[in-house]
């Protein structure tokens, strides 16, 4: 049985860009629902903890210091099969890659600037969700 939560961060360079507005619409127009929201920014060392699974590749010093060089909006999502199905939606890491019309095709600069993260797993979704909000800040 798969989970219907996943967590998102529109990153830095989407919400500098101007783009939250519309990504949020394409996240609702897929059938989400947003049960938690809000507008903040990482420190280096969050963004360095929620990414502690990279830290031993050649990009994660590249990659703290761009999630944490401008406010992101995190989220909460409920679907069926959200894990999976948000992933279709946003499209591989490196947008040069993604299928048209996913977000990261029509948004992301680049595989390290690249607009939107997705869960990739039910057991990281809930931990994700809780790395950012209390359960009180959660509407399931
Ligand atoms: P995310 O966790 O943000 O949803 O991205 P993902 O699963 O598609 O990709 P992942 O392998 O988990 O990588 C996490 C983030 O690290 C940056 N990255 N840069 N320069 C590079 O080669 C490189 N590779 C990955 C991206 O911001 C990627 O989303
Ligand atoms: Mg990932």
């Amino acid at each position: 049985m798969t989970g219907n939560i996943t967590f998102t961060m529109i990153k830095p360079d989407a919400v500098a860009a101007g783009h939250t507005g519309a990504i949020l619409a394409q996240i609702n127009k897929a059938g989400f629902e947003i049960i938690a929201m809000k507008y903040t920014k990482l420190s280096p060392e969050k963004a360095g903890e929620f990414y502690a699974i990279h830290k031993e590749r050649g990009f994660f010093g590249e990659l703290v210091d761009f999630m944490s060089s401008g406010p992101i909006v995190a989220a909460v999502l409920r679907k069926d099969n959200a894990v999976e199905d948000f992933r279709l939606l946003i499209g591989a890491t490196d947008p040069s890659k993604a299928a048209p019309g996913t977000i990261r095709a029509l948004f992301a600069k680049n595989i390290g600037e690249n607009a939107i993260h997705g869960s990739d797993s039910d057991e990281n979704a809930a931990i994700e969700a809780s790395f950012h909000f209390a359960q009180t800040e959660i509407f399931r």
